[in-house]
Formats: C-alpha cells, sequence, structure tokens
C-alpha cells in the first residue's frame, strides 16, 4: 500500500521543510514514509551551499549511511566498514562497492524539494 501511495508521487518531489537550518558539513536524516514498511530513509546534507540527498542504505553490505558532520567536511560515511560516499553523486570515496543511491534534491524557501 505504502509502495502504491509513494508511486504516485514520483515525478513529484516530497518537500522536506527545516532544511534552512542544516549547517555547512553536516548530514541530518529524514524518514519518508513508514521506513519498516516501505518508505525510504534518506540523509540530507550540506556541501557548498546546496542540499544533496542520499539513501541511508549502504550498497556495500546493507549498513546505514549515518546523518551527523561530513567526513572531512565533504563525505558521509557508514560505520559498518568505514566506507566513505561524495553526496553529490553517491560515488565511493573509501572502500569499494557500487555507488551510494542519491535523489534529486532542490531547496527552496519552504525547504527541501528531493525527487524519490
Ligand atoms: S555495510 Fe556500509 S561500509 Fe560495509
Amino acid at each position: 500500500m505504502l509502495k502504491r501511495l509513494l508511486g504516485m508521487f514520483r515525478g513529484r518531489p516530497v518537500l522536506i521543510p527545516g532544511t534552512d537550518e542544516l549547517a555547512e558539513g553536516e548530514a541530518r536524516k529524514v524518514d519518508i514514509g513508514d521506513v519498516g514498511a516501505g518508505g525510504t530513509q534518506i540523509v540530507l546534507c550540506r556541501l557548498d551551499g546546496q542540499v544533496y540527498a542520499v539513501d541511508t542504505l549502504c550498497p556495500h553490505e546493507g549498513g546505514r549511511i549515518q546523518p551527523g558532520p561530513l567526513v572531512d567536511g565533504k563525505f558521509v560515511t557508514c560505520p559498518l566498514h568505514n566506507y566513505t560516499f561524495d553526496p553529490r553523486d553517491g560515488s565511493v570515496v573509501r572502500g569499494s562497492c557500487k555507488r551510494a543511491k542519491t535523489y534529486r534534491a532542490r531547496e527552496r524557501a519552504e525547504g527541501c524539494e528531493v525527487w524519490l
């Protein structure tokens, strides 16, 4: 049911309010829907003034990419094996696996729009 509901919003962004409070070099976790029932969990990161959205599901072995200060002020990390990813495109900076999933994000006055 939730997947079907989320499917209705494909092509339309989800608005996440309060991103103006996201500091440079920080990542914040956001649940979109019920994560245990098919929702999506992302981290929103502010890097060079822009907001980027990365799925928290680590592409290595299913750990979770964590919120908090960005590593070296630029990268998100999964603490399970300490792989790091560039939130701009999900590319692997440290480690060896495929890219982390990223989503298009656009900040507006009301918050950040994220296309799932
Ligand atoms: S599961 Fe994320 S780094 Fe290994």
